[in-house]
């Protein structure tokens, strides 16, 4: 298991899904963490059940005077910063014909300038304490077309973001990843009419955890990960892998058995 013995970590989104499973591991694992999130009551019962190893602070990831009292509350805390997970994400569900563009820039404002303004935000920190790792959450829809044109924009532009900031910040020893989710039942997932039929493409055939999400983005906030930057990390089940060659393997052998 990967220890964060004495890291410090700040997780965005971290009030429930998975960014909550993140804090509580993180935890579980040595780390002190300040849960960062919109949602206030829930943020403030998570940080209250971890006890004294997590806080929670009102953190619009959109806002760079957030991200700014943000970071000096972890300073004041843990006067160092070691982790950051850049997690909070929105979806719309609507297609380009549908997507009105106040939905389209509010989604990207959370989803690829969140991530922006936290790596502006944090680095300084990170830098003065020796170094650390970032870990930003795209998805499985950074690789592909999602039905969501906002949503898919914003996790390509993430993995390209990664990979910019993984080269500006080698010098200061901050390594800069993703983690790439396939399908993981969480509220922003719960109410999709996707995904019993993408649960039947898995090649695993079953969604993944919060928890197994959470164990790869343990990994690369550790120094066990300390030679990995700028590159992406998908937890999907065997999807990209080939789901769809897989399914139209399926469907030939089976015609051939009725042939
Ligand atoms: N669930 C999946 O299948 C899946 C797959 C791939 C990627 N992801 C990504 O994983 C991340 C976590 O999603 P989840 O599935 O746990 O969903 P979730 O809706 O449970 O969690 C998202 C969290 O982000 C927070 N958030 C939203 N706007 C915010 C803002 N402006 N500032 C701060 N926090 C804000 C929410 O309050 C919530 O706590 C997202 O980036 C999502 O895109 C999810």
């Amino acid at each position: 298991m990967a220890s964060l013995t004495g890291k410090v970590a700040l997780v965005t989104g971290g009030a429930r899904g998975m960014g909550a499973a993140e804090a509580r591991l993180f935890v579980a694992s040595g780390a002190a963490v300040m849960i960062g999130d919109v949602l206030h009551e829930e943020g403030r019962a998570l940080a209250a059940e971890l006890g004294d190893a997590a806080r929670y602070v009102a953190l619009d990831v959109s806002s760079p005077d957030a991200w700014a009292r943000a970071v000096a509350e972890v300073q004041a805390w843990q006067k160092r910063l070691d982790i950051l997970v850049n997690n909070a994400g929105l979806i719309n569900r609507t297609g380009i014909a549908d997507t009105p563009l106040d939905r389209w820039n509010a989604l990207l404002a959370v989803n690829l300038t969140g991530a922006f303004l936290g790596m502006q935000a944090a680095a300084p920190l990170m830098r003065e304490g020796g170094g650390g790792s970032i870990v930003n959450i795209a998805s499985l829809a950074g690789f592909t077309g999602h039905t969501d044109p906002a949503y898919t924009s914003s996790k390509w532009a993430l993995r390209g973001l990664t990979r910019t900031a993984a080269m500006e910040f080698v010098g200061d020893r901050i390594r800069v990843n993703t983690v790439c989710p396939g399908l993981i039942l969480t509220e922003l997932t719960a109410h999709s009419p996707h995904v019993q039929p993408l649960v039947d493409m898995v090649p695993m055939q079953r969604p993944g955890t919060m928890e197994e999400v959470a164990r790869l983005v343990r990994f690369l906030a550790s120094d066990d990960a300390s030679y990995i930057t700028g590159e992406d990390h998908l937890v999907d089940g065997g999807f990209t892998a080939g789901a769809a060659y897989r399914r139209v393997a399926q469907e030939t052998a089976a015609l051939t058995r009725n042939a």
